[in-house]
């Protein structure tokens, strides 16, 4: 954000307040949004819950500086006529501000609710022009399902009212993708198939399913993590650069072109694995579902034929650790150059390099080059406080676009298809394996 913008008087509707999403990322994020000064001036949360709660309980005990944001709303969210009292309490807030008020309503509740509220809102004329939805995924579970889901969002927020969360794509590294590649001559004019040789991207987890037994039972990795989180790393990837490198509202396109441009390599092994112990922890002794996933796509753009790029994440494994690796060609006279860009943790961009070792004989030897952020920067703001900021400045290029949803899904519809005819090749791993422990038992 612009140090001396400010943000625009704005109304924050949380439904399900107390839920796991607004309570891990959310209120985290406006917290620290508060305690830099940048809230704005005119602000309030409504929380919504269905049991009776106060103002204090709203938040926990570090996020008391939002109590006086705070404007809890008791509501059963399935009955229409409670949405009358919203919008009395929405009217009630926006007449006290001097200014032209902006409302965000976000949604910490289960997938299946997720519809009929934005129904409801609708229905009942809460979806004016300065309104906006501020939505977690996952956003459907196949290509038809996103469609539909999509189409009927439409019919009550049209696509400018919609910002679709993908909190990858709000990381400072992944942001700083675009604007390394484009600003850098050294890498920008490298970047195609002339010069790389194939690309990685791997979203390991070292946690496991924390509690979430349901909702990963019937989703897995694929959706989970790879259709929206990797997807769009990959994308950032392979994009071509922007004009102005700050004109972040070219990026959506820009995403969108790399992805229309991806196919799933059905040639290369599609290997799904499951970690010891997942059935006893979901209680269910017949489960299918991969808590791995790898799989490698290829794009028909011409700059990028003939690079294999491929993708893997899991959870449970030996470490967190989000990078992408791009492993430039060997030519006659040169060796393999490896440049990472790593996401999380310890945000940096590492380069190998080779060099003479220093001595009487003449060897070469590879030595890593390393940017880490902590190392230049202070504090790097986390994924939400920068969706929370970019969607009160109504500002869509780190949100995923409807047509990036279907896109990402349609990349992925031969290999769901392929999956729903055999269930034989799901491979169990041990706890704390490497991804490419999984891969080779494959
Ligand atoms: C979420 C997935 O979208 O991303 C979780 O639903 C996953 O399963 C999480 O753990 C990972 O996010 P982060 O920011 O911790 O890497």
């Amino acid at each position: 954000m612009d140090d001396n913008k400010k943000l625009p008087s704005t109304i924050l509707v949380i439904f399900g307040i107390t839920g796991d999403l607004s309570h891990r990322y959310l209120l985290p994020a406006l917290n620290e949004i508060c305690a830099a000064g940048k809230l704005p001036e005119e602000f309030k949360i409504v929380g919504v819950s269905r049991r009776p709660i106060n103002k204090e309980n709203l938040f926990r005990q570090n996020e008391q500086n939002l109590v006086q944001y705070g404007e809890p709303l008791q509501m059963d969210v399935e009955s229409v006529n409670a949405y009358e009292n919203l919008k009395n309490k929405i009217d009630e807030i926006s007449s006290s501000f001097k200014e032209h008020t902006e409302i965000i309503y976000y949604l910490s509740v289960p997938p299946k609710g997720v519809l009929p509220i934005i129904q409801k809102l609708g229905e009942s004329g809460l979806n004016p022009p300065n309104a906006k939805l501020l939505l977690e995924k996952p956003f459907g579970v196949d290509l038809e399902s996103a469609e539909t889901l999509i189409k009927e969002t439409a019919e009550h927020f049209p696509e400018n009212q919609v910002y679709r969360i993908d909190h990858y794509l709000a990381k400072e590294m992944a942001q700083n993708i675009v604007v390394f590649l484009g600003s850098n001559t050294l890498f920008r004019s490298v970047w195609s198939n002339q010069f790389i040789e194939r690309i990685e991207i791997d979203a390991a987890e070292k946690i496991s399913i924390e509690g979430r037994a349901n909702f990963y039972d019937a989703t897995g990795a694929l959706r989970d993590v790879l259709q929206s989180h990797v997807l769009q790393l990959a994308a950032l990837t392979l994009m071509d650069p922007c004009s102005n490198i700050f004109d972040f509202e070219e990026i959506p396109a820009r995403r969108l072109a790399a992805l229309k441009s991806l196919r799933a390599d059905e040639q290369e092994p599609f290997i799904r694995g499951q970690y010891e112990g997942y059935k006893q922890e979901v209680e269910n002794h017949g489960s299918k579902t991969e808590t791995f996933v790898s799989l490698t796509i290829k794009s028909e753009n011409p700059r990028w034929q003939g690079v294999p790029i491929r993708l893997a994440t899991g959870k449970n494994l030996s470490e967190k650790l989000t990078e992408i690796r791009v492993y430039f060609k060997k030519m006659a006279e040169t060796e393999e150059n490896l440049l990472t860009l790593r996401i999380q943790p310890n945000e940096a961009i590492v380069i190998q390099i080779w060099v003479k070792q220093p001595g009487y004989e003449r060897r070469l030897q590879k030595i890593p080059h390393e940017f880490t952020y902590n190392h230049h920067f202070d504090r790097l703001p986390d994924a939400y406080e920068q969706v929370l900021v970019d969607a009160m400045q109504s500002n869509h290029s780190l949100f995923a676009g409807s047509e990036e949803v279907l896109e990402s899904w349609r990349i992925l519809k031969p290999l769901q298809q392929k999956w729903l005819a055999t269930s034989e090749d799901l491979i169990i791993y041990k706890p704390g394996s490497t991804i490419e422990d999984v891969v080779k038992k494959a």
